[in-house]
């Protein structure tokens, strides 16, 4: 049976309970036989659970182990300089196969989550999905008590510059704050990094601190900055009640 899976835009803000039926349940096979009049918090608890790795353009698959993925990482983002110098703050310098592989086997041990990012499309023919990946991105675990993940992403270079990262952004908090259980989520960049350092903000994140002259390129050191944002900022900018304010 093949699911139609509907994109639920739960957190874009406030919403009422009709346009989430209207919008999400009733092409879910889940409801097809059921007769919908108002939502439960079971009913949409399973339609976040059915959307939970989709956001409004973009799809989020895990990250195979196997010929196909590692070579997509290495060739549309690994061998590309100015994606690689923008992504990683260590020396610049070409990365080989092995080495990317090595990196690979890294994260594949010690991430939460590692994705590819995809772009998702019909077959107007088979009526399946088909998805096909522009970028990457992780999650990973701080010291536990601080329930603090940190994240990286990567849109390759044809797909850069059209807002899919922002909307990986956004997926990525919605998903650490929603499924994860963090209290905050943070990140690292180099300040010469604009197009990233911009989309952060954007996306809600605050300065945390600046860590001086920490990145050498072309003759220059660079500042490096980090960015968080805390579990009630991102309900506020959601629109979302705490548990707290719901029973009040
Ligand atoms: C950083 C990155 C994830 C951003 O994703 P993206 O899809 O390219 O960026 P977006 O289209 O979402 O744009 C983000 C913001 O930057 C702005 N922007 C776009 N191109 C820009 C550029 N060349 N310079 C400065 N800002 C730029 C956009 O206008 C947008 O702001 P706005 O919505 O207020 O207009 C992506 O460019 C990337 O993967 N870069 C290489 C690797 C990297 O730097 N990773 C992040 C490491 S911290």
């Amino acid at each position: 049976m093949s699911l139609e899976i509907p994109y639920v835009k739960s957190d874009s803000g406030p919403r009422s309970e009709e346009t989430v039926i209207l919008c999400n349940l009733p092409t879910h096979p889940y409801n097809r036989h059921s007769r919908v009049t108002k939502m439960s918090d079971t009913q949409r608890m399973y339609a976040a659970v059915a959307g939970a790795f989709r956001s409004e353009r973009l799809v989020y698959r895990a990250f195979q182990d196997n010929e196909e993925d590692r070579s997509f990482a290495y060739n549309q983002l690994a061998s590309d300089a100015l994606t690689r110098g923008l992504a990683d703050p260590s020396v610049h310098r070409p990365t080989s196969r092995q080495m990317q592989d090595g990196y690979i086997d890294s994260m594949l041990k010690t991430t939460v989550m590692y994705n590819l990012i995809c772009l998702p499309e019909k077959d107007p023919r088979t009526g399946k999905e088909k998805l096909t990946p522009i970028g990457i991105m992780n999650v990973k675990d701080l010291p536990q008590y601080q329930r603090r993940a940190i994240f990286g992403v990567s849109i390759m270079p044809a797909y850069q510059s059209q807002g899919y990262g922002s909307e990986a952004v956004g997926w990525i908090m919605d998903w650490v704050f929603k499924w994860g259980g963090y209290h905050s989520l943070t990140l690292g960049a180099s300040m010469y990094n604009e197009r990233a350092v911009r989309a952060y903000k954007k996306a809600g994140f605050k300065l945390e601190g600046v860590s001086r002259e920490t990145i050498y390129r072309d003759r220059k050191w660079w500042d490096s900055i980090q960015m968080s944002i805390l579990e009630h900022e991102w309900e506020a900018l959601r629109g979302i009640k705490t548990v707290k304010d719901a029973a009040a």
